[in-house]
């Protein structure tokens, strides 16, 4: 017992003589890559869409700061969250551009607590599906103001829709931080905002909607908010043009024309075969996975010149030998891709959780704790960007040199 205490001491000695300093800069992009204080980042990390919910009570805010905890213990080094949550059971908008300032400070929490640990955070800002309000909540809303609403995909076009939207932008864009002070859009904490978890308009193939809204909400963001990075929130669905590389359906996105928009600073790439193929087997599941990964990186480099975010991945199963695969797969392909200057720039799994968080469970959540094996090899992938990265310092460093010697 004795002996655990001690190393507990030394190991927080040790913990807190290392600490990283939260970084000053905002994360920027130079070419395929992403950039932090004059080298490549690289994101390895996470998502918990649950942050700013769970943290909204005070009484529960420790499974926040455990998370954080355990992820940077594990060399996390961002999280993906949501910042919405409209009408409905706890909500952040109770209806356009009315407030919960509880939830707002659950977020305040989050970012300020993020910092803390040395995480960046990407925060979405609506959803494309129900949970949480999302778009159909949005057009519900225009509805019961006499707006004539079609569908859901009335979002992307609706000029009231659009309206609230822009207004929810600009409300959590400028908000003041109540706990540090900083208005989040001066806060480097946070690597870049995301206009919408998984846009998909699947009532226009043509993907005119989409290109629209992304268009014209990413213009909107930036007038707004220089500093930060900017994502659309694209799973990578191709369009007609591609069609052949996806999985046997479209959403009306468009993976090149989307992140072609100039104002928009990195793609993303979610990954579940497991859903999108899931009348084949595993063996089967995997070798998709691999293409997807791949020639997703390679439009990335050679056709948008920008860098890609896994920004999501994950696999529902209670085997952690497929799991590891699983993950295996996502990591070397960012690796491999990251350590010859690709445009790989990190990934994040879904979904990360806190123990005591069972009603949180949706079969794809990693307990960092219950899953040793996933654990160490989501830490060694932090070990090798990191390495990517002090690689660079390194040269850098050298190059400086050469400089001041004339060489
Ligand atoms: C997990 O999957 C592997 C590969 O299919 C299999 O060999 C193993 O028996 C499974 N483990 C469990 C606990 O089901
Ligand atoms: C620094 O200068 C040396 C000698 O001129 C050269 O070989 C080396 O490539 C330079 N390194 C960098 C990073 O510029």
């Amino acid at each position: 017992m004795k002996d655990k205490f001690f190393l507990i001491l030394v190991f927080y000695a040790f913990s807190s003589l290392f600490h990283v300093e939260a970084d000053s800069e905002f994360v920027k992009t130079r070419g395929v890559q992403l950039m932090l204080n004059g080298s490549p980042y690289y994101a390895n990390g996470f998502n918990a869409y649950w942050l700013m919910y769970v943290a909204s009570d005070p009484s529960q805010r420790n499974k926040v700061s455990s998370t954080f905890q355990e992820a940077s213990n594990h060399g996390l080094n961002i999280a993906r969250t949501w910042a919405f949550s409209d009408g409905g059971y706890k909500p952040l908008q109770y209806s356009p551009g009315s407030y919960n300032e509880d939830m707002f400070q659950g977020l305040d929490f989050v970012i300020a607590e993020a910092r803390r640990y040395g995480i960046k955070v990407v925060l979405s800002l609506v959803n494309n599906y129900e949970n949480f309000g999302g778009k159909k909540q949005y057009v519900e809303w225009a509805r019961s103001q006499g707006q004539s609403i079609n569908s859901e995909d009335d979002f992307f076009t609706n000029p009231i829709v659009k309206g609230y939207y822009k207004n929810h932008i600009k409300s959590v864009v400028t908000r003041r931080n109540s706990l540090s002070g900083v208005a989040y859009k001066d806060d480097p904490t946070i690597m870049a905002w995301e206009l919408m978890n998984e846009i998909r308009c699947p009532s226009d193939h043509s993907g005119n909607s989409v290109q629209g809204w992304i268009n014209e909400m990413a213009s909107y963001l930036k007038s707004i908010d220089g500093n930060h990075l900017l994502e659309a929130g694209l799973e990578g669905f191709y369009g007609q043009l591609k069609a052949e590389s996806n999985p046997n359906f479209q959403v009306g996105t468009d993976f090149i024309a989307n992140n072609q928009i100039p104002t928009i600073d990195f793609a993303t790439l979610h990954s579940y075969p497991d859903q999108w193929l899931s009348n084949s087997g595993y063996e089967d599941q995997i070798s998709f996975l691999g293409s997807w990964l791949n020639e997703h990186i390679q439009d990335a480099q050679n056709i948008l010149h920008k860098p890609l975010l896994f920004a999501e991945f994950g696999i529902s199963t209670y085997n952690s030998t497929l799991r590891d695969q699983f993950f295996n797969t996502v990591f070397s392909a960012i690796y491999s891709s990251a350590s010859g200057g690709g445009a790989a720039a990190g990934g994040l799994f879904w979904q990360l959780l806190a123990k005591w968080m069972d009603s949180f469970r949706d079969g794809y959540e990693v307990v960092l704790g219950e899953s040793p094996s996933t654990a160490t090899l989501i830490a060694q992938e932090s070990q090798k960007l990191n390495r990517i990265r002090k690689m660079y310092a390194r040269l850098r460093n050298i190059d400086k040199w050469n400089k001041s010697k004339g060489n």
